[in-house]
C-alpha cells in the first residue's frame, strides 16, 4: 500500500494539519454546478502554495545529506523559488537561485515586485541567466562552484519535481482521499494546474489507488499535451518505483492543453477573467500564470460539457504573490 511505503521516507513536518476542502457556495450557484476547492494556497509558509509539500521531503533529504545550502532555479516570478528561499531561511540554510525571464518583459513590477521582492527579504542569492533550457546542468555547474567555495549545496530541481519531491503530492493525495471519503461527495474530477508535473503525478498516483474512479485532470501551463504527458507519466512511474509499489491499474494521465496560450508566464484573457470571478464571487485569489489558467479551463470545460456529471474539485496550488508582478495585465 502506498501509505505504508510513504511512511518510510523522512519528511520535515512543516504542515501539521490538512489544508481545508471547502465548497464554493456562491460560485457553485453562479455556475449551476457544485464546485469545491482544496486550499493548498494556504500552506503555512511565506504566503503559501504547493511547493511546501514537496519541500518537506526535499529539505529532509538535503539535511540528511549534510547540506548547508539549497540551490534551485525558475522564472523571476517563480513561486517555487520563493518557497524554497523561505524554507532555507527557516532552516538556517543559504539559498542560491538561477532565475530566467521567460517572456522577456522589462516591466518593473515583473522584475522586482511580487515573488522577486520576497527573495531579497529571505536573503536568497540570485543570478539571472539567459534561459533554463538545460536547468539541471546549470544547477550542477552552480553546485560545483559553491563546493569549490567550501559550501555543501543540495540541488532542488525546478518546481521540486523529482521523485523525492513528488512524494509530497502522494501524501497530499492520501490526505485528499480521506477528506473526500469524510465529505461523502461523489466528485466527477479533480482539476489542477500542471507545470513541472510533480503535483499532478503525485496526486494522481495516490488517488488512482484510493479513489480509482476519480480522474485527475491537469490543465497545462507551459506545454502541449504531447509534451506534458510523458513528463507526468515518467515522474509517476519513477515515484512509484521509489516507493516500491506498482503503478495502480487505474492510473491515467488526463490533460487539457488549450488554456496556457500565448505561452508560459504570459497572462491570457480567460485566466484573467477567472481571477476576477473567483475574487468577486468568493474573495479567493488565483494567479495569472498557473491557477487562473487552470480555473479558466475548468469553467470552459463546464460550459462545453467536457466533464461527467457531479461536483468538481479544484486544487488551488497558490501563486497569488505574482499578482503584484503582473499589474500591467489588467490594462491590456
Ligand atoms: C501556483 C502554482 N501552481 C501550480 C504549479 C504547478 O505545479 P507543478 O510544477 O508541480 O506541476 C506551480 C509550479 O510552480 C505553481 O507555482
Amino acid at each position: 500500500m502506498i501509505s505504508q511505503q510513504l511512511s518510510r521516507f523522512p519528511r520535515l513536518n512543516l504542515m501539521p494539519s490538512a489544508t481545508p476542502l471547502d465548497k464554493l457556495e456562491r460560485l457553485s450557484a453562479w455556475l449551476e454546478r457544485d464546485l469545491y476547492i482544496k486550499r493548498d494556497d494556504l500552506t503555512p509558509l511565506a504566503l503559501g502554495g504547493n511547493k511546501l509539500r514537496k519541500l518537506e521531503y526535499l529539505a529532509a533529504d538535503a539535511l540528511a545529506q549534510g547540506a548547508d545550502t539549497l540551490i534551485t532555479a525558475g522564472a523571476i516570478q517563480s513561486n517555487h523559488v520563493r518557497q524554497t528561499a523561505a524554507l532555507a531561511a527557516r532552516l538556517g540554510l543559504a539559498c542560491f537561485a538561477l532565475l530566467e525571464n521567460p517572456t522577456g518583459t522589462e516591466h518593473p513590477d515583473y522584475l522586482s515586485n511580487g515573488n522577486r521582492l520576497l527573495l531579497d527579504l529571505f536573503e536568497a542569492r540570485v543570478e539571472l541567466v539567459e534561459n533554463l533550457d538545460n536547468a539541471q546542468a546549470s544547477l550542477e555547474a552552480l553546485a560545483a562552484r559553491l563546493r569549490t567555495g567550501g559550501k555543501k549545496p543540495y540541488i532542488v530541481p525546478i518546481g521540486g519535481s523529482s521523485p523525492v519531491g513528488t512524494l509530497g503530492y502522494v501524501r497530499a493525495g492520501l490526505e485528499l482521499a480521506e477528506q473526500i471519503d469524510a465529505s461523502g461527495v461523489e466528485f466527477c474530477a479533480v482539476m489542477l494546474a500542471s507545470g513541472s508535473a510533480g503535483t499532478q503525478a503525485g496526486l494522481a498516483l495516490a488517488l488512482s489507488e484510493r479513489l480509482p474512479q476519480l480522474p485527475v485532470i491537469g490543465v497545462t501551463v507551459s506545454r502541449d499535451e504531447d509534451q506534458q504527458r510523458p513528463k507526468v507519466q515518467a515522474l509517476a512511474e519513477a515515484t512509484a518505483n521509489l516507493l516500491g509499489v506498482p503503478l495502480p491499474d487505474a492510473f491515467k494521465v488526463h490533460l487539457w492543453d488549450e488554456y496556457y496560450g500565448p505561452r508560459y508566464g504570459e497572462p491570457n484573457a480567460g485566466g484573467l477573467a477567472a481571477i476576477k470571478l473567483l475574487a468577486a464571487q468568493e474573495g479567493i485569489l488565483l494567479d495569472p500564470v498557473y491557477t487562473g489558467k487552470a480555473m479558466a479551463g475548468l469553467l470552459d470545460g463546464v460550459g462545453r460539457q467536457r466533464l461527467n456529471d457531479g461536483p468538481i474539485l479544484f486544487l488551488h496550488t497558490g501563486g497569488a504573490p505574482a499578482l503584484f508582478a503582473y499589474t500591467d495585465a489588467w490594462s491590456a
